[in-house]
């Protein structure tokens, strides 16, 4: 089968296309025969070198990717879930060695949920780590209810779109960031309220929040700890921003911290049914085929892309 091979730590050009075997299912897991994957700022940090690359340099070749959306080809002698020929999306085994860039993959049936009918199998492979990551943020972490003041940050990007949609959902009331680029998207996504963050800091405009989501760490760090009211919760998406947000939401009264979203099969079932009900769904910008993947890496990279971007296979 077709796969992209990680050679080694760096560029773009570290990505090559090769002919690998197929994987082989075992016992719990099904064979996906993959239609669409989606990129995410993970693959561009693991590529470089950062991020899980020391963990999938253990079991060689690294392929890089965690969401898919495909068919069931082979089901293991454990799995009572699924059938050859369903449709499904997930996370592969993330924070771990996923393999999504290739024709097939081999995933845990517990870790799928069956592809709502009304959308593609683009859209699909784009709600899986971003739209986790926003699920288990608010609602796993966050347990944000209605009423609560929730603030979004970087809301017209991967994590972000879904988040306001899922916030919105919950019942809150969202106030979400974006430059003036994008304010109009931000706001068709159900935001109440829209900050420009070139213009103006967080923290300028609100200060009792009930939930921060902070997915840019940093500079930014103080202004979402300053937004949100004494025990209210900070969410950091950033890894490299774990102590800071620890060290400083402590000194402030905040339940603020760093958390890492996990391939979860129920938490997929809860998307796929907003998904299938029209509540949330996925805006994917950019789509590239398996040969054009430096392009969407490129892309990604930009830090400036709107909602997801696939790819198809
Ligand atoms: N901890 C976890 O489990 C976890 C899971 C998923 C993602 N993450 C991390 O979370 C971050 C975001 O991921 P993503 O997939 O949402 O990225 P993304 O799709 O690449 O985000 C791009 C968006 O960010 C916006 N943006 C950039 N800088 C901003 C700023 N200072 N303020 C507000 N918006 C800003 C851009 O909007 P404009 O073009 O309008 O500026 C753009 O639309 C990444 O660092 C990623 O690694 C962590």
């Amino acid at each position: 089968m077709e796969a992209i091979i990680l050679v080694k730590a760096g560029g773009i050009e570290n990505l090559k296309l090769a002919d690998i075997p197929k994987p082989i299912v075992q016992e719990n897991k099904v064979l996906i025969k993959v239609k669409a994957i989606s990129i995410n700022p993970v693959d561009i940090k693991t590529r470089i070198g950062k991020s899980l690359y020391d963990e999938l340099k253990k079991d060689p070749p690294i392929i890089l990717g965690w969401d898919v959306s495909g068919i069931i080809t082979e089901v293991g002698s454990g799995v009572t879930k699924f059938k050859t020929g369903d449709e499904v999306f997930g996370m592969i085994n993330f924070p771990g060695h996923g393999k999504a860039y290739a024709e097939y993959v081999v995933a845990s049936a517990s870790e799928l949920a069956l592809k709502p009918a009304n959308i593609s199998h683009g859209e699909a492979a784009a709600a899986t780590l971003a739209a986790l990551t926003a699920w288990q943020a608010l609602v796993t972490n966050g347990k944000v209810s209605k009423g609560q003041k929730v603030v979004i940050q970087a809301a017209s990007g991967g994590v972000g779109h879904y988040a306001v949609q899922i916030a919105k959902y919950l019942g809150a009331y969202v106030i979400a960031t974006s430059s003036a680029a994008n304010k109009d998207f931000v706001l068709s996504l159900g935001a109440d309220e829209h900050i420009d963050y070139q213009k103006h800091k967080i923290d300028e405009v609100v200060n009792d929040a009930d939930f921060v989501l902070d997915p840019i760490g940093d500079k930014n760090i103080d202004p979402s700890l300053n937004a949100v009211r004494k025990g209210g919760t900070v969410i950091m998406l950033p890894s490299f921003f774990k102590e800071q947000i620890a060290e400083k939401s402590k000194a402030k009264g905040v339940n603020g911290y760093y958390f890492s979203v996990r391939s979860n099969g129920e938490d997929m079932k809860m998307l796929a049914e907003l998904l299938a009900k029209g509540i949330i769904r996925s805006h994917v910008s950019h789509s590239y085929p398996l040969n054009k993947i430096t392009e969407a890496h490129l892309q990604i990279e930009s830090g400036r892309t709107v909602g997801k971007i696939i790819v198809t296979i």
